[in-house]
């Protein structure tokens, strides 16, 4: 069976043995200056002034809607536009702090939201915060969606879990929005086993991240942050100090053994991203020729292309069947994402009145698959792959 993810982290026995060592010599495993190195080696990385560590990338998106409305920028029942095609926890948290969470279709070629899509909705919706998932390493034309949001005055998000790496117009994928979430989850770009992370160019939006991550207090803040939160708000004795809870938060700490891990792992990142990238063109090119079965996927527009999956969206829901028969004890494989969030029982009981018919989304979520891309497949692996989605 060729499994969607092989390992645990990159390189697992050497990290293994790193990490034990770390474990042992460690003074301490909560939250602390491990994970300080972590957010700006990370942040670096990614070419973002501020990282914020959190312990998944759900947590990750929850922080930023959370963040917003602390900043009075979201209120109850204002309405959030997400991608229609994405996972679960993206929509979560908007419908979990009583936002009206509204859908946007995907283009069937890029399998993400075009800017025609988000025109087409804003006519419809006064829509307040834009939360685009970077689906599969793929984009549209996201520098348009940017651009149309800093015309309108909308706050543009990006969920960028699954695009960790991709270059789109000579810019990363996740810099394009005020602020874009990662997940750390094992089997995407880059595992801490569970973790995620926000990073952003805001400082103030960074500082809001940090005390909506811990409690709403201000322990995780520089000493100069720090003075200038309890000058505002005169707290002037340390025995109330430590204990005061400025606004509304979360205990959403990774710990330093999360960060030790990412901190072995970034180094290997451009690696992973490049064994990932030959290995969709290995597999990819050849089985999207096969045009007679299945959409074509466009992604001449990407510069560099890193994703975790390799989607295949079938002209008929009768060769998805056949295919995901013919996968059986083969290849593991799965629906697109969490495929048409419309469709998902949560969304129907509580956003009912934002359900479409007839959607792009819905036909990936009936017709679509994906199966992983790892750097670890072998060329014996990635070839049986062709086959089975070729002949
Ligand atoms: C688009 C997207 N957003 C958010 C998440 C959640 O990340 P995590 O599993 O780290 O909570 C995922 C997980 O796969 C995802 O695909």
């Amino acid at each position: 069976m060729i499994r969607l993810i092989k390992s645990t982290y990159h390189n697992e026995k050497e990290t293994t043995k790193k990490l034990i060592s770390f474990i042992g010599h460690a003074k301490q495993l909560s939250f602390g200056p491990e994970c300080h190195k972590f957010e700006a080696e990370f942040a670096k990385w990614q070419k973002r002034k501020h990282c914020v560590f959190l312990n998944s990338g759900s947590s990750a998106n929850l922080a930023m809607i959370q963040a917003l409305i602390n900043f009075g920028k979201l209120k109850t029942g204002d309405m959030v536009g997400f991608s229609a095609l994405t996972w679960s926890t993206n929509v979560m948290p908007i419908i979990q702090l009583g936002l009206k969470a509204v859908p946007i279709d995907v283009e069937l070629d890029t399998l993400n939201v075009s800017s025609k899509q988000v025109l087409k909705i804003l006519k419809k919706y006064p829509i307040k915060v834009l939360f685009l998932t970077n689906l599969l390493g793929f984009c549209d034309d996201i520098d348009e969606i940017k651009r149309i949001c800093d015309k309108k005055k909308i706050i543009f998000l990006e969920d960028n879990c699954e695009s960790l790496g991709t270059v789109y117009k000579g810019k990363l994928l996740g810099n394009y929005g005020l602020a874009s979430s990662v997940s750390f989850y094992v089997g995407h770009h880059m595992s801490t086993v569970e973790g995620g992370a926000v990073c952003t160019d805001s400082e103030r939006l960074a500082t809001m991240l940090r005390i909506v991550r811990a409690h709403g207090w201000d322990r995780n803040l520089s000493e100069q942050k720090q003075v200038k939160i309890r000058n505002k708000y005169k707290i002037n004795s340390t025995f109330y100090s430590r204990y005061t809870f400025y606004d509304l938060g979360y205990n959403l700490r990774p710990t330093e053994i999360n960060a030790h891990i990412g901190r072995i792992q970034i180094p290997f990142l451009k690696e992973i991203t490049k064994q990932r990238n030959k290995n969709f063109f290995e597999m990819a090119v050849p089985i999207y020729q096969r045009t007679d079965r299945y959409y074509p996927i466009k992604y001449s527009h990407i510069d560099f292309l890193s994703n975790f999956a390799i989607p295949v969206i079938c002209r008929s829901q009768k060769i998805r069947d056949e295919l995901v028969e013919k996968c059986n004890d083969k290849i593991e494989i799965r629906p697109i994402v969490g495929g048409d969030m419309t469709r998902q029982p949560f969304f129907s009981k509580y956003m009912k009145q934002f359900s479409y018919e007839s959607s792009n989304a819905k036909l990936v979520h009936e017709q679509g698959l994906y199966f992983g891309n790892n750097p670890e497949l072998t060329d014996r692996e990635k070839k049986l792959i062709v086959q089975v989605f070729t002949k």
